[in-house]
C-alpha cells in the first residue's frame, strides 16, 4: 500500500497534500542544492494526530521528514527521496503564558516572532533573535539549537527550552522535563532532542523560558583595519559596557547588503572590517563610558571609523547592514559553511583560513560574516554564473574537505547553530569522534528502531 493511503488509514482526519506545489514547497527548506520530491505533505493539528500518524509510519517504513519554517540551511528539513514531510504548520496554538514562573508554552508551529511579540506584550523578552525569525518555528528552532545575534548575553535556544513533549518513533508521546527550573531526577532527555535535527522524533510542543525586558540600549558600528585590532576592539568594549551582541561582516559583504538593498556605505573610506556592537545603555552615564572607550580604542589605532546610534530609528538601520547580508547573497546561489572556532581561536584560524582560501580557490568570492563575539564564523562561498549548481557544489565540496580539516584541527565545529543536515552530514566525523557517532547512532536506534526520523540525515 502506498504511504499516503497507509497514513489515511491510520488517521482519517488527517490533512495531506499530494499537490504539485505544496510538494515544491514543503519538500525544501533555504538550501538550493537539492531537489524536493516528497510523496506528500501532511499536516497534523494535535500531538494526537501526530502520535497516530507516528505509529502508522513506524509499522509500514515510511521515511518522516519534520518540517517547520523551512528556513534551514543545512537542508534538514528537505525531503529528496519520496519521504513524507510533516508540516506544522497547522499546530500554532499557543497554549500557556505563565507569568510566574515566566515560561510561554507553544506547539510547534508557532513562529519565532510570535513568541517575541508575546512576551513583549506581557513586558517580558524572548532573546533568540536571528534574521529569518519572522517565519523560523519554535519546533525547528529547537531541532537545530538555533542561535543568532544575542547568544553572547542570553546563550542559544537550548538555554530557553523549559520542557518539551515529543513523539518518539514507537508513537509514543514524552513530557520532557515538564517546565521545571530544577529537576535531578535522572537523564535530561529534553536535551537529547535539541539539535538532533528531527532524527530522534517530532518536537510537538515546547515550554520557553522568557527573561527580563532588555534595558535601552544602543549601536556602534565600527571600520577596522585588522583582526588584531578588532579583538582588542572586543576585549575593550566588553570589558566597559554590557553587551549583547558582537559581530563581523567583511568589506565583501558589506558590498553586497548595501548593492541590493540600496543602502549607503556607512563610511567614507572603506575599512576591510566592520563590526557591529549592541550594548546595554540605561542612563548618560554608560553612554559617556562607551564614548571613553571609543575614543580610547581610536587612540590606540584599533578603529578606523565609527558610529554610535542616537536613535531607536538608528539602531534599525545600523542592524540593516548586518542583517541583510544573507539575503543580499542567496541569489547567487551561496555554499554556506558555519564554522565555530573558540573565541580566542578566531584571529589565527581566520588567517589560515585566508591563506587557504587564496590558495585553493582564488577564482572564488568569499564571503564572511557572523557572530564572531561567540566564535560562530559564516564563510559564504559565492557561486560564479560560469559554473553550474552541480560543478559548484562539487568544487565546494573540495573547499569542505580542507576547510573542515582545518577547523578539526582548530578544536572547531562545521556547524555552530545551522545544523548538520544532508549537506555537511558527509563531514560529521570532522567534529564529532567515532565514538561520539557510534554513541549518537545507538541513542537513534532507541528512539526510532524503525529508523523513520529524516533518514540521511545528521547521522551516517
Ligand atoms: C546569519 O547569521 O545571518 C544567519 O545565520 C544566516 C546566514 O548565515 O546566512
Ligand atoms: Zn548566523
Amino acid at each position: 500500500m502506498d504511504a499516503v493511503k497507509t497514513l489515511k488509514i491510520a488517521c482519517p482526519e488527517l490533512k495531506i497534500s499530494t499537490e504539485p506545489a505544496v510538494l515544491e514547497s514543503h519538500g525544501q527548506d533555504w538550501t538550493r542544492f537539492r531537489s524536493p520530491a516528497p510523496a506528500a505533505i501532511v499536516f497534523p493539528e494535535s500531538a494526537g494526530q501526530v502520535c497516530r500518524l507516528v505509529e502508522a509510519a513506524s509499522d509500514a517504513g515510511i521515511p518522516l521528514v519534520p518540517s517547520g519554517g523551512r528556513t534551514g540551511l543545512s537542508g534538514g528539513a528537505v525531503a529528496a527521496r519520496g519521504e513524507v514531510v510533516v508540516s506544522f504548520d497547522r499546530m500554532r496554538k499557543v497554549l500557556d503564558f505563565n507569568p510566574v514562573d515566566r515560561t510561554v508554552t507553544v506547539e510547534a508551529g508557532v513562529v519565532t516572532a510570535t513568541v517575541q511579540e508575546l512576551a513583549r506584550q506581557n513586558g517580558l523578552y524572548y532573546p533568540v533573535s536571528f534574521a529569518s525569525e519572522g517565519s523560523s518555528q519554535v519546533g525547528g528552532n529547537v531541532a537545530t539549537n538555533a542561535g543568532g545575534i544575542r547568544v553572547l548575553k542570553y546563550g542559544l535556544t537550548r538555554d530557553r527550552v523549559a520542557g518539551l513533549k515529543v513523539v518518539t518513533g514507537r508513537g509514543e508521546l514524552l513530557d520532557l522535563n515538564r517546565g521545571l527550573v530544577k529537576n535531578a531526577s535522572g537523564y535530561d532527555l529534553r536535551h537529547l532532542f535539541i539539535a538532533s535535527e528531527g532524527t530522534l522524533g517530532l518536537i510537538v510542543e515546547a515550554t520557553l523560558k522568557l527573561v527580563d525586558p532588555p534595558l535601552p540600549s544602543k549601536v556602534l558600528l565600527l571600520g577596522i583595519d585588522s583582526m588584531d585590532s578588532l579583538m582588542n576592539v572586543f576585549d575593550a568594549l566588553r570589558t566597559s559596557l554590557e553587551l549583547s551582541a558582537f559581530e563581523f561582516f567583511t568589506d565583501r559583504a558589506l558590498h553586497h547588503v548595501c548593492e541590493a538593498n540600496g543602502l549607503a556605505s556607512p563610511f567614507e573610506t572603506p575599512c576591510p572590517l566592520y563590526v557591529i556592537s549592541e550594548f546595554d545603555c540605561p542612563d548618560q552615564r554608560v553612554e559617556e563610558m562607551a564614548m571613553e572607550c571609543f575614543e580610547r580604542c581610536a587612540e590606540q589605532g584599533w578603529l578606523l571609523d565609527g558610529v554610535i546610534s542616537q536613535s531607536d530609528r538608528q539602531i534599525e538601520e545600523l542592524w540593516r547592514y548586518r542583517e541583510g547580508i544573507s539575503e543580499s547573497i542567496s541569489h547567487f546561489p551561496p555554499y554556506k559553511n558555519d564554522l565555530s572556532v573558540k573565541v580566542s581561536d578566531v584571529p589565527g584560524f581566520l588567517e589560515r583560513m585566508d591563506r587557504l582560501m587564496k590558495e585553493i580557490c582564488p577564482d572564488f568570492e568569499v564571503v564572511w560574516y557572523g557572530h564572531i563575539g561567540d566564535g560562530n564564523l559564516h564563510m559564504n562561498i559565492l557561486k560564479p554564473a560560469s559554473l553550474s549548481l552541480a560543478e559548484f557544489e562539487s568544487r565546494s565540496h573540495e573547499i569542505s574537505e580542507k576547510t573542515y580539516a582545518l577547523t578539526e584541527e582548530t578544536g572547531g565545529s562545521i556547524s555552530a547553530e545551522h545544523g548538520i543536515g544532508i549537506l555537511k552530514q558527509p563531514w560529521l566525523a570532522r567534529t564529532r569522534s567515532q565514538a561520539e557517532i557510534a554513541f549518537m547512532q545507538r541513542i537513534k536506534s532507541v528512539f526510532d528502531p524503525a529508523g523513520i526520523f529524516n533518514p540521511g540525515k545528521l547521522l551516517p
